[in-house]
């Protein structure tokens, strides 16, 4: 059984990468900012889980989105030279940075990969105030990397 489903991940995993070799540059653009709107939103919700009463559960399944497409690989895959402008209708607020700088610009987004991650584990262990203190660096690893790489 264990074996199959190794099997079916891998199978997943080789798919999305052929899907993501083909993705047109406009999709791509479409994409990350959906992501990072998704992403978003679950941060507004755990915010509200801090600021007013706190539902263990809500600021669980809200800190693992974030976490998983914070590991989603969007940073590298969704930023390919040929999207630093509107492109099919898809307008953008990448700065050039992003592809004069992709090493910077990744080690970012993997700032955030490992803040999330911590943010979904203590998020699983309900303490409040633990989940308070890590979602502020969450918080700012998306301003350190908005500060330099995305258009105000
Ligand atoms: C590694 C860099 C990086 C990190 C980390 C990052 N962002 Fe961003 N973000 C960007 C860039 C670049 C854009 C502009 C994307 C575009 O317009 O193509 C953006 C755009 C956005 C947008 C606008 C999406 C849209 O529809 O135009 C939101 C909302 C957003 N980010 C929220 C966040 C939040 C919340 C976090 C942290 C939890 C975060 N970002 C972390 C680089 C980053």
């Amino acid at each position: 059984m264990k074996r199959i489903v190794v099997a079916l991940v891998l199978a997943g995993i080789t798919g999305l990468s052929i899907a993501q070799q083909t993705l047109k540059p406009e999709d791509m653009i479409h994409y990350r900012k959906a992501g990072l709107s998704f992403i978003s939103w679950n941060m507004g919700k755990i915010k509200a889980n801090i600021d007013g009463s706190y539902d263990k559960d809500q600021v669980a399944v809200a800190a693992n989105a974030v976490a998983a497409a914070a590991n989603s690989g969007l940073f590298a895959s969704l930023f390919a030279p040929g999207t630093d402008k509107e492109i099919g209708g898809e307008k953008t607020r990448a700065r050039p940075e992003v592809f004069q700088q992709p090493d910077k610009f990744r080690d970012l987004g993997a700032a955030l990969a490992k803040e999330a991650n911590e943010l979904a584990k203590l998020a699983a262990a309900g303490d409040a105030a633990a989940v308070k203190g890590q979602f502020g660096k969450v918080a700012r690893s998306c301003k350190n990397c908005h500060d330099d790489f995305r258009k105000d």
